[in-house]
């Protein structure tokens, strides 16, 4: 096989078992595992051709016994989705993966849950493409001030424990913005539009499961770790925004996330207060630049 372009250099595949790499596409379990140094996380896994949604996948999987950890990966999702039902454009070339996990916490761990993912997404992507990642709660990877991939936490309860978690990421990396819906064109973006590099999604993938496997640790043993990088991160920070919860608005100041995972808010109507759920609106202030975000 020739190879060429940015990605040239990496291992031809002699039995056909994932595309080339030539464009940026290809992800197979066994490119996958071949990189990957976790215990468990990402152990068993299976890629798919192409999916619904890895997060349909995924329950089925469970349904069937997945173990905890297992993950899958699809090149293609022709019904992908994002928070609040929002559908999500999943062409060739992203990153669409769901880990399942039986986590047995209490359901007050899952808003820390979706910060570990969002910060494990955020460091793999760093690392392997060189792009700096904010992140813009509750869990948007942001690019400069667009966004370029999202977290989705979707979990089964028994009482208040969480018998299982279905967390997903989705990362816009080897496609171009055309790809995406026109919709979002003007607030999202791909890691090849914004650096114009194709990167190997296997390699994204295991650092990916491995960060995550370091972060679910710090889920129940030790938060303010969370906290800390949240910090180091957060694109809220300092930030007049609005933030929509069941139908009421809340302005104020961005002031971090607590050991909870809620997003802070400095008020002055009702002085700092934490909050679980809602979305986030930037509020363009005077004097200074940057445009009006919607947080999805
Ligand atoms: C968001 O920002 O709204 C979350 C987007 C999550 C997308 C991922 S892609 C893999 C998994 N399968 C889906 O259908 N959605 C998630």
């Amino acid at each position: 096989m020739t190879e060429f372009g940015p990605l040239a250099g990496m291992p031809a595949q002699e039995d056909g078992a994932y595309p080339p790499y030539n464009d940026g596409s290809g992800i197979s379990a066994a490119a996958v595992l071949a990189d990957l140094q976790t215990h468990e996380i990402g152990r068993a896994l299976r890629v798919l051709e192409e999916s619904t949604s890895t997060v349909d996948a995924a329950r089925e999987w469970l349904k069937q016994g997945a173990p905890n950890g297992a993950a899958l990966i699809a090149q293609r999702q022709t019904q992908g989705r994002g928070r609040l039902g929002r559908s999500w454009a999943s062409p060739l070339g992203g990153l669409w993966l769901t880990v399942i996990l039986r986590p047995h916490w209490d359901v007050a761990a899952v808003g820390l849950l979706g910060l570990a993912t969002a910060l494990a997404a955020a460091e793999a992507v760093e690392k392997e493409t060189g792009a700096r990642i904010q992140l813009r709660w509750p869990n948007d990877l942001m690019l400069g001030a667009r966004k370029v991939g999202g977290v989705l936490v979707e979990t089964e309860l028994e009482g208040r424990i969480v018998a299982a978690a279905l967390v997903s990421i989705g990362v816009n990396v080897n496609f171009a913005l055309g790809e995406l819906p026109e919709e979002v064109r003007g607030s999202a973006t791909t890691v090849l539009a914004a650096t114009g590099n194709l990167h190997p999604l296997p390699r994204l993938a295991a650092r990916f499961l491995e960060t995550l496997e370091g972060g679910l640790g710090a889920v129940t043993d030790d938060p303010q770790a969370l906290q800390t990088l949240w910090r180091g991160r957060d694109a809220l920070r300092g930030k007049q925004v609005c933030v929509e919860v069941a139908g009421k608005v809340l302005r104020g100041r961005a002031a971090g996330v607590d050991r909870q995972g809620r997003v802070l808010l400095a008020t002055s109507l009702l002085g700092r207060t934490a909050l679980a759920t809602g979305e986030v609106t930037l509020v363009r202030e005077e004097g200074r630049e940057g445009p009006q975000v919607r947080a999805e």
